[in-house]
């Protein structure tokens, strides 16, 4: 039987990496094999682990590029785990598929809007083959209301790829983020 595909998307601090430690944690409670990637890019708080900002982790494989996945696939186990999917290359919907194709489940979260208000094209793929898509939202910085939908870049400008936290990005509401543009 086909495993299934849970995508999990929304702005920073919406509590996308802490569901998928959640999911993880379903797992391995039940003593079932598992494996967790994340970009190598991603070295925010530690890189051999998925970490989420109140500072729960877990131990992930570290890649650059979705294919090497496969150097660290047994193909017995039961669910596959990748965080910050907006950072990896579209060739990962291939990645998922085959896994989905020998009954692997894959759990994925990633961020679904540069904070440019651009969608991330990988994330965006992967979105058309997700029996689930998860929508995750953060409390508005500016607001204080729970319908925050995107990041706000606080400092500098530039690229769409910027590792970073709180020193960087907010999470706000679609009017605070447009007011806040407007100010800038
Ligand atoms: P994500 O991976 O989506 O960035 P995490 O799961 O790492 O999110 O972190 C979520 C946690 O961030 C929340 O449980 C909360 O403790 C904290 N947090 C900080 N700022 C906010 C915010 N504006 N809205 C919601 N949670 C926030
Ligand atoms: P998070 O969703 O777990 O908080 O992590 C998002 C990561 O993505 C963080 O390292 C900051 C980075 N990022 C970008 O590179 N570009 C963006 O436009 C945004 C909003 C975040
Ligand atoms: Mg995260």
């Amino acid at each position: 039987m086909s495993g299934k595909f849970i995508l999990i998307v929304g702005p920073m601090y919406s509590g996308k990496t802490s569901e998928l430690i959640s999911f993880i944690e379903i797992y391995t409670l039940g003593k079932k094999k598992i494996k967790v990637f994340k970009p190598i890019i991603d070295t925010r708080y530690a890189s051999e682990y998925v970490v989420s900002h109140t500072g729960t982790k877990v131990e992930a494989i570290p890649i650059k590029e979705s294919k090497e996945m496969y150097n660290y696939l047994d193909y017995d186990e039961k669910a596959v785990f990748v965080d910050e999917v907006q950072f990896f290359d579209e060739g990962l919907k291939d990645v998922i598929n085959d896994l989905l194709k020998k009954g692997i489940n894959v759990y994925c979260s990633g961020l679904d809007l540069t904070y440019k208000n651009n969608p991330f094209q990988t994330t965006i793929l992967l979105s058309a083959y997700a029996d689930e898509i998860i929508k995750k939202k953060a409390v508005c910085h500016e607001c204080g209301e729970y319908n925050g939908t995107i990041s706000f870049k606080l400092v500098g400008n530039g690229d769409e790829i910027d590792v970073g936290g709180f020193e960087k990005y907010i999470a706000v509401c679609r009017d605070c983020y447009e007011k806040l543009n407007a100010e800038k």
